[in-house]
C-alpha cells in the first residue's frame, strides 16, 4: 500500500502568490526527516474558504487515498480562520487529543498557543491533522503529535510507516 500524504497550506495570501508557501515546504521537510518509508505527496495551497478546504480534504482522502492529511493555517480566532470547522465537517470522528497535546506543548513556547483551535479527525481511513501556519509553530506541533501518528494509521488499517529513529521515535504499543 503506497504511503500518500496530503499537505494543504490554507492561506489567502499564499494562494494569491503574495507570500511564498513556506509552511508547505516546512511540512515536507519535517516529513522527509521523520519518515524512512518511501512516501508520495499530494499538495495544495488554497484560500481560507471553508467550502474549498472541505472539497480539498475530501478529494485527498477519498480520491487520492491519502492516509494522512496535514493542514497548516487558519486555526486562529480571525474571521477567515475556518480550517477546524472545515475539518470537523468532513470527519466521521474527531480526535481531540491531538489539539490538546499541541496546545499544551505550544504553551511552553508562547502564551498565544491558546489562540489556535487546531484539531484532528478521521474521515474513513484518513487521519486529518491541523497545524497553525507559522513554520516555527508547525515544527513545534508536528514534533509533539507525530510519535502517535504511525500507530493511529495502523489502527485505521493504512500503510505501515517506518521512521528514521534518529529524528522521530514513533510509539506502537506492544499487544499482549
Ligand atoms: N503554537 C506554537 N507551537 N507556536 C506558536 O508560535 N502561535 C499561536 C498559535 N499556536 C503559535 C502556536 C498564534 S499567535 C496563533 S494566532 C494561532 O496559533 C493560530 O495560528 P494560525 O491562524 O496560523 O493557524
Amino acid at each position: 500500500m503506497p504511503i500518500r500524504i496530503g499537505i494543504i497550506n490554507v492561506s489567502d495570501r499564499a494562494s494569491q502568490g503574495i507570500y511564498e508557501d513556506i509552511p508547505g515546504k516546512a511540512i515536507i521537510e519535517l516529513l522527509n526527516a521523520y519518515i524512512k518509508s518511501p512516501w508520495e505527496k499530494e499538495y495544495a495551497v488554497i484560500p481560507d474558504e471553508q467550502y474549498l478546504i472541505e472539497q480539498t480534504l475530501i478529494d485527498m482522502a477519498d480520491s487520492k487515498k491519502c492516509c494522512l492529511i496535514i493542514t497548516s493555517g487558519g486555526t486562529g480566532p480571525a474571521k477567515r480562520d475556518v480550517t477546524p470547522e472545515a475539518t470537523e465537517s468532513v470527519c466521521d470522528k474527531m480526535m481531540p487529543g491531538f489539539g490538546e497535546l499541541m496546545r499544551a506543548k505550544s504553551l511552553t513556547y508562547v502564551p498565544t498557543a491558546i489562540l489556535s483551535r487546531q484539531t484532528a479527525g478521521i474521515r474513513n481511513q484518513t487521519l486529518i491533522v491541523n497545524l497553525p501556519g507559522k513554520p516555527k509553530a508547525i515544527r513545534e506541533c508536528l514534533e509533539a503529535v507525530f510519535p502517535a501518528i504511525p500507530y493511529c494509521i495502523d489502527l485505521l488499517e493504512g500503510p505501515f510507516i517506518e521512521c528514521n529513529e534518529a529524528t522521530m521515535q514513533p510509539f506502537r504499543p506492544q499487544s499482549l
